[in-house]
């Protein structure tokens, strides 16, 4: 049995409820004889300030950087919101992302039919989707220079963030759009905004001729994403692929997390490049949900993204597809069997606890769902 090594950044929030129940998971993958995993934990965020004086140590880097795959849970919380904007909880999760070259984040949206009335759309709306925004992650608005505020000198202050992108950039993102498409449904939807924005004009280019060239094969389509917005509720079934910028990718992920129910609900995995000679690549793991704060420590937080994640490091980091598939149907089988934390509480008269969604999970697995 092959043995893999993962780093747990369990972060701040609701983070360390979810790690708990994934743990358990994990420790049902060794059990099960799928594959072992060696654990090690770090801190990120607002509890790595506390400890270290910034968001994430260069120990814990280093781990990162030497581990098969990161799970990450979330950062950050009002206690830390007027820590030195550098040192800030997200800037943990921005670093590990950009010193990984982790430049494709994966956010699968999908709606398990028990869960279609607790979406605030209609049923037929939402029902069976399963689309993937594909985020680039390294590049954009998120990390261009110059970034500062400068102060202009007559009372006046000057804000500035900087989109900027490359053809590589764009081409490489593009590549791991088409090819998730080739599994799926083949068709690719490529949003930016190219009726203002130069970065969004050359996105355009560069995804139609990498397209031409590579992948005829694929349907594409390009939609503005602020009409991309608007599609995502107005008929998300349309769409199959959705490959887009860094901050486009992170308004729209959150639209189309709460098509399926919950943000509560949605895994994602942030990759990097596949290394020539290993074969393997960089990957982080992560909930889409974050930290929320309000419900920290209450024992409701919903762990089906974060568990969710580990199956999509199953598949993505470990060519683990059954045992990824397992995860999913175990989860399917518990939303069917009427659990539900809070979150998707719908019109359920009772709802479960972190732990026992977690125990239920586990169980399911061990039945074989
Ligand atoms: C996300 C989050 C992050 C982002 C924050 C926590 C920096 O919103 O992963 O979607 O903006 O990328
Ligand atoms: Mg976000």
């Amino acid at each position: 049995m092959a043995t893999h090594k993962l780093l747990l950044l369990p972060g701040d929030g609701i983070g360390p409820e979810v790690s708990t129940e994934l743990l358990k998971v994990v420790a049902f993958m060794g059990e099960a004889g799928v594959a072992q995993f060696e654990i090690e934990k770090g801190l990120v965020g607002g509890v790595a300030y506390d400890t270290h004086g910034q968001s994430i140590s260069e120990a814990d880097m280093t781990l990162a950087k030497e581990a098969d795959a990161v799970m990450f849970g979330a950062v950050g919380g009002p206690k830390w919101d007027a820590v030195p904007y550098d040192a800030r909880p997200e800037a943990g999760l921005l670093r590990l992302r950009k010193d990984l070259d982790l430049f494709a984040n994966l956010r699968p949206a999908i709606c398990y039919p028990a869960l279609a009335d607790a979406s605030s759309l209609k049923r037929e709306i939402v029902e069976d989707l399963d689309i993937m925004i594909l985020r680039e992650l390294t590049g954009g608005v998120y990390f261009g220079e110059p970034k500062q505020i400068i102060d202009l000198g007559n009372g006046q202050k000057r804000g500035i963030d900087t989109q900027i992108y490359d053809t590589f950039e764009i081409e490489r993102i593009g590549r791991v759009a088409f090819e998730l498409a080739r599994k799926r449904r083949n068709k690719v939807t490529s949003s930016e905004k190219r009726n203002v924005m130069k970065s969004g004009v050359l996105w355009n280019e560069v995804i139609t001729a990498l397209h031409k060239r590579e992948y005829p094969d694929v349907t594409l389509e390009h939609q503005l994403a602020d009409s991309l917005g608007m599609q995502l509720v107005r008929w998300p079934k349309q769409f199959d692929v959705i490959v887009t910028d860094n901050l486009f990718g992170d308004m729209l992920s959150d639209v189309a997390a709460m098509l399926t129910g919950s943000l509560g609900m949605l895994p994602s995995a942030s990759l990097g490049e596949v290394n020539a000679k290993t074969g393997k690549r960089k990957a982080l793991y992560e909930p889409v949900h974050g930290s929320a704060p309000d419900i920290a420590g209450k024992g409701v937080a919903n762990p089906i993204a974060m568990i969710g994640s580990f199956g999509m490091a199953l598949r993505y980091s470990f060519g683990l597809a059954d045992a990824a598939d397992m995860i999913e149907k175990a989860i399917s089988s518990v939303l069917d069997q009427g659990l539900r934390t809070p979150d998707i509480k719908g019109a359920a008269t009772s709802t479960v606890s972190t732990v026992e969604m977690g125990d239920a999970i586990v169980a399911a697995l061990r039945k074989g769902a």
